[in-house]
């Protein structure tokens, strides 16, 4: 048995659908990597950047441009300093500003009050911008969480019990 449509003029004639077309490039006049870097072709100063390294015991110096995050320069000059979201939003990559000042509107993770603290400020190269030469160091372990949160855990960071992982788990 056939089951094919018999071929008859009227499927020979049927129009193609037409092809996709992809709509032309928006024009633009300036070209931007993001909306709060320079546009390109616009000079812009550089500022040393000095990272104590304080786990690894090593010292980095290097050159960033004032509209590039700091920890993507480092990267791209092969230079490896700590990061887990890169987006501001963790904290892993922040740092006690020594000297200097960093231009961080993006940094979420971070409170104004640790942003801006009289003494000794916290930045996070992850989003941050030099906006003169700067000299920081990497913070101890969940530093910046616990200055920011400490105070809503009374008793100081929580233990891990297993015996109650033990008894949660049986009960399963
Ligand atoms: S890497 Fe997470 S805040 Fe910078």
């Amino acid at each position: 048995m056939n089951l094919q449509a018999p071929c008859t003029f009227s499927t020979l004639l049927r129009p193609k659908p037409p092809l996709y077309r992809r709509p032309p490039p928006l024009k633009c006049c300036l070209t931007t990597t993001s909306e709060l870097q320079t546009p390109v072709g616009v000079e812009v100063p550089s500022h040393k950047v000095t990272v104590h390294d304080r786990k690894r015991g090593l010292v980095h110096e290097f050159l960033v441009p004032e509209d590039q995050y700091i920890l993507h320069t480092a990267e791209a000059q092969s230079i490896s300093l700590p990061f887990a979201c890169r987006h501001g939003c963790c904290t892993s990559c922040a740092v006690r500003i020594k000297s200097g000042q960093i231009r961080q509107p993006e940094a979420l993770g971070i409170s104004a009050e640790l942003k801006s603290k009289a003494r000794i400020g916290y930045a996070l190269l992850c989003v941050g911008f030099p906006s003169s030469d700067i000299e920081v160091e990497t913070q101890d372990e969940d530093e910046v969480y616990w200055l920011q949160f400490g105070r809503y855990f009374a008793r100081g960071p929580i233990e891990r019990d297993d015996y109650a992982l033990e008894l949660a788990m049986g009960d399963e």
